[in-house]
């Protein structure tokens, strides 16, 4: 069978780079067995060729409906996929979707009927939004990042931007590389519309990385590296906090006026 990839080598290194990411979420032990998802927008990607393409399943619905859509195409993990098992065959574990006129259904249309991930309303209402915005982000990632995740079991760090201020105090790098922070989405079923909603209602509070507590992570970027990147350094600040803890210590954190002049000297969003 040949993939749809072939003689396609700009669709093939988007689709590689979600494969070493998904490698990269199993290593961190943040993806027990299918945990975890990623979605990326492909429409630039997409010729005449593929826009030929018969579908393999569908129409299906998506639950709502994202008239930012029209014509797009998306590579999505597929629900009860592994991460581990997507790093070494992406089209194997994850599908290429293509959303219908009227933008409520959309079908898969290469390599395998593999049916997308259980989170497909909430990225692929984020993926409206983006779009509504003129945003050049077209990825994004959901994962189990331990540490993050055990923050949100605390009423504190459930409240708006405290974890973002001890986050962004424990290493330089923190704010330098996610400067928008940390948003705080409440417990909200796992695949649900609601979560969908409430996970843009955040994002456009400014976040490009949103929590969901008790659950994981939602972050959105450019491209799957750029939205690993900004969870990866979030979740190197918790370790930070922790191991200070673990050795006996509350840490100073860095200064509100040092987090300041970082934000003043690399021009950074807050
Ligand atoms: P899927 O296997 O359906 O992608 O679900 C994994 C997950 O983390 C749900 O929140
Ligand atoms: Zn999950």
């Amino acid at each position: 069978m040949t993939s749809i990839l072939e003689n396609r080598p700009l669709l093939k290194a988007e689709i590689d780079k979600v494969a070493e990411v998904a490698g990269y979420l199993w290593q961190k032990g943040w993806a027990e067995r299918n945990g975890g998802n990623i979605t990326i927008n492909i429409t630039e990607w997409v010729d005449d060729g593929m826009r030929t393409l018969p579908a393999i399943d569908g129409p299906r619905p998506i639950g709502k409906k994202l008239p930012h859509l029209e014509g797009c195409w998306f590579y999505c993990k597929g629900t009860g996929k592994r991460m581990r098992d997507l790093a070494r065959d992406p089209m194997a574990n994850g599908s290429v979707i293509r959303i219908l006129e009227g933008c409520t259904h959309y079908e898969i249309v290469a390599d395998q009927p593999v049916l997308p991930t259980s989170e497909l309303p909430s990225h692929l209402a984020v993926h409206d939004d983006l779009l509504a915005k003129g945003s050049p982000y077209r990825a994004s990632l959901h994962t189990h990042p331990i540490e993050l995740v055990a923050m949100t079991h605390s009423r504190k760090w459930m409240e708006k931007d405290v974890a973002t201020r001890m986050l962004w105090s424990m290493i330089p790098e923190t704010k330098a590389f996610c400067p928008r922070g940390l948003g705080m989405v409440p417990y909200m079923l796992p695949s649900s519309v609601e979560l969908a909603d409430a996970t843009i209602r955040t994002l456009d509070d400014d976040y490009d990385v949103v929590m969901w507590e008790k659950h994981g992570v939602f972050a959105v970027d450019t491209d799957v590296m750029s939205a690993f990147d900004q969870v990866d350094v979030l979740n190197k600040a918790a370790l930070i906090y922790l191991a200070a803890r673990g050795m006996g210590f509350e840490p100073e954190g860095m200064s509100d006026a040092q987090m300041q002049e970082l934000s003043d000297a690399f021009g950074l969003a807050k």
